[in-house]
């Protein structure tokens, strides 16, 4: 058992359950012209949060530890401007861990069997959180 890989996927679920509820909850904040996009937007990305969570849990358990049921800070917001940056700022500091935790990977001793498996799901992983940044940006016009 690698303790540390466990505890750093463990942190990475943590993020991907605050990433899931908070996504939900701001799509309901959203008023005004263009809230029906933008809502049916912030909901498919935390369905693909839940499916991350789902990928580390069961990571994690073929790692020979337990799931966190924690939950990553989450923040509050008041306008689809805020919505933005606050999830753009997350999923980037989500993509800055996850590359740590790939750097962890290569150095796990005892993965002989499951380490491909592992490092090809979390690098499918980052590239949804490198999306979800494009689809952010999108929504506020900077690409
Ligand atoms: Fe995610
Ligand atoms: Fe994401």
């Amino acid at each position: 058992m690698n303790k540390d890989l466990i505890s750093q996927f463990n942190q990475a679920l943590e993020l991907e359950h605050a990433a899931k509820i908070q996504y939900l909850s701001h799509a309901e904040v959203i008023r005004g012209l263009n809230a029906e996009p933008v809502m049916s937007r912030l909901k498919e990305i935390s369905g693909d949060e839940e499916k991350h969570a789902e990928k580390f849990r069961s990571i994690i358990s073929m790692l020979g530890g337990v799931p966190s049921t924690g939950v990553a800070k989450t923040y509050s917001v008041k306008s689809v401007k805020e919505i933005l940056e606050v999830n753009l700022k997350a999923e980037k500091e989500a993509i800055d861990f996850y590359k740590k935790i790939l750097g962890s990977l290569k150095n796990c001793k005892g993965l002989e069997y499951e380490d491909f498996y592992i490092l090809h799901e979390l690098e499918h992983v980052i590239i949804d959180e490198m999306e979800h940044v494009q689809e952010l940006k999108l929504l506020m016009g900077k690409v």
